[in-house]
């Protein structure tokens, strides 16, 4: 019985007048006693429901509030009412689920964000985020498609992991081990021999390691899994428990890499403005909303379908660390020491010297290339200066650095030396390092931070609000 229903997206694009159709979802406004507008989260357009007077009794119709669940029968008819070319001319109304209109959250009016992120069991049956979920969903329907079209392999790389691949040691400890009273060596430390796995071990902050692995058989390779990272970092861009996309290629060099990059984030951008254009033009006209709100100079120059389009249009800007420090130091902004932080060759670029490259000098998104070795992970490869390493991150209008990557040091010898010298365990990893001992190729690859991404297409100013249930520093409801 309930397989006959028709989605209301479908209903809706189709407009099939004089058809009898059966349809499900939930109430979002019910007006004059006959006017139900129905949502199922297939669109954000609300099916418009007539109850002509007279089918329901006093009861029933009490019970159509706000939020109820409804299944209904009818016939499609053209409809008078602006907004809608169709409507539907209930036959039967029955009620799936009561919703108490005293004590249901959602109010037919604009909550703001911070108290929907409160309620976020039930902010998927806002406009906002039935938006931003679908725009999601269809974003990693076409991470999938990309590489699956390119011939790529997706690996499943483990969540539990006994190493830190970024070697930030930001990780969240997994262990069976009682608080209480753990198990001790002789010196006093943990004796990780008794935990679970018989070792110190962690949820992974990326997949790069494994994926090496494998792509050193397979050629070319991506993940797409949740990874974790303990830093303390409450901020708009920064969650402890985020979705990553890391592709890994053989036989690809840091240029290779860049235009992959380049390449895969405009095809998903693309995408989503093919699939995804009315939340896309809902989500716009929210940004434009919320920005009227705003001083003059901190509005976006761009409304969000621009600014996608800009981006589609337009080649990412490339330029190495070094240029842009030089950028950094020549600006006005330097010079009015208007910049938080120290700018010199040598420092990790902060998110103000990030969104300045991007939103201020370059205004589009910039790829950046040769980091000093110092600041980056012991897996790039170093360039011929001894100085640098084949880094890439690429930053993104509004947000910083969306995508991390590198070409990977494939000889031996230079990664075991950087290895020790950065005091990564090189006994632990003579896994990894076996890929440079038999048939060592070049290779690279990055990692794209899916919520942030999600972000940059959707406008959503806080990452927060693209993930299901947000995983923050002292935050971990639902
Ligand atoms: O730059 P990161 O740390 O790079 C890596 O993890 C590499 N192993 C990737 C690779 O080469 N395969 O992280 C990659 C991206 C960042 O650019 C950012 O978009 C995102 O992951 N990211 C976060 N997103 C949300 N919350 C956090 N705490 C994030 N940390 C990184
Ligand atoms: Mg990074």
């Amino acid at each position: 019985m309930f397989n006959k229903r028709t989605k209301i997206k479908e209903l809706l694009a189709t407009e099939p007048a004089g058809r009898e159709v059966t349809v499900m979802g939930w109430v979002r406004t019910f007006r004059n006693n006959q006017f139900i507008a129905l949502n199922d989260g297939s669109t954000n357009q609300n099916l418009q429901v007539v109850a002509t007077l007279g089918l329901l009794n006093d009861e029933t119709l009490k019970r159509i509030t706000t939020g109820a669940s409804l299944k209904v029968i009818g016939e499609v008819v053209p409809s008078s009412g602006k907004g809608q070319k169709i409507e539907l001319k209930a036959a039967s109304i029955e009620i799936l689920g009561d919703s108490d209109p005293e004590k249901y959250p959602l109010q037919p009016k604009k909550h703001s964000l911070e108290f929907l992120r409160e309620i976020a069991h039930l902010r998927f049956r806002t406009n906002t985020f039935g938006a931003v979920f679908r725009i999601r969903h269809s974003l990693a329907f076409a991470i999938h498609k990309f590489f699956n079209d390119k011939g790529f392999v997706y690996l499943h790389t483990p969540i539990i992991t006994a190493s830190d691949a970024e070697g930030a040691g930001e990780m969240f400890r997994v262990t069976t081990l009682p608080f209480d009273n753990p198990p001790r060596n002789d010196d006093g430390s943990i004796n990780f021999k008794e935990d679970f796995f018989g070792k110190s071990t962690n949820l992974t902050v990326s997949g790069q390691l494994e994926g090496e692995l494998a792509a050193m058989a397979f050629s070319d390779i991506y993940t797409f899994g949740p990874t974790f990272r303990a830093e303390n970092s409450n901020t708009t861009r920064h969650l402890a428990e985020f979705w990553m996309i890391e592709p890994e290629m053989a036989f690809y060099d840091i240029e290779d890499n860049m235009n992959l990059a380049e390449e895969f984030i405009k095809y998903i951008i693309q995408y989503a403005m093919d699939n995804n254009r009315d939340d896309l033009e809902f989500l716009a006209q929210r940004l434009a909303d919320e920005e009227k709100q705003l001083p003059q100079d901190k509005r976006s120059e761009l409304g969000l379908i621009e600014k996608l389009e800009f981006v589609l249009n337009n080649a990412f800007e490339r330029i190495t660390y070094t240029e842009a420090i030089d950028i950094l130091l020549n600006s006005s902004h330097y010079k009015k020491k208007k910049f938080q932080y120290e700018v010199k060759w040598g420092i990790d670029l902060q998110s103000e010297h990030e969104r300045y490259l991007v939103e201020k000098h370059f205004k589009k998104p910039v790829i950046v290339t040769g980091y000093p070795a110092a600041i980056k992970a012991f897996y790039m490869r170093m360039n011929d200066d001894g100085k640098t390493v084949a880094a890439m991150d690429i930053l993104a209008p509004g947000i910083g650095e969306i995508v991390g990557g590198s070409q990977r040091e494939e000889r031996y010898d230079k990664l075991t030396e950087r290895m020790e010298a950065m005091h990564v365990p090189v006994e632990e990893m003579q896994w990894y390092l076996d890929t440079r001992r038999f048939g060592s190729v070049p290779h690279a690859g990055f990692g794209l931070g899916f919520e942030r991404m999600v972000q940059f297409v959707t406008g959503m100013t806080n990452i927060r609000d693209v993930i299901p249930f947000a995983r923050t520093p002292k935050n971990c409801e639902f």
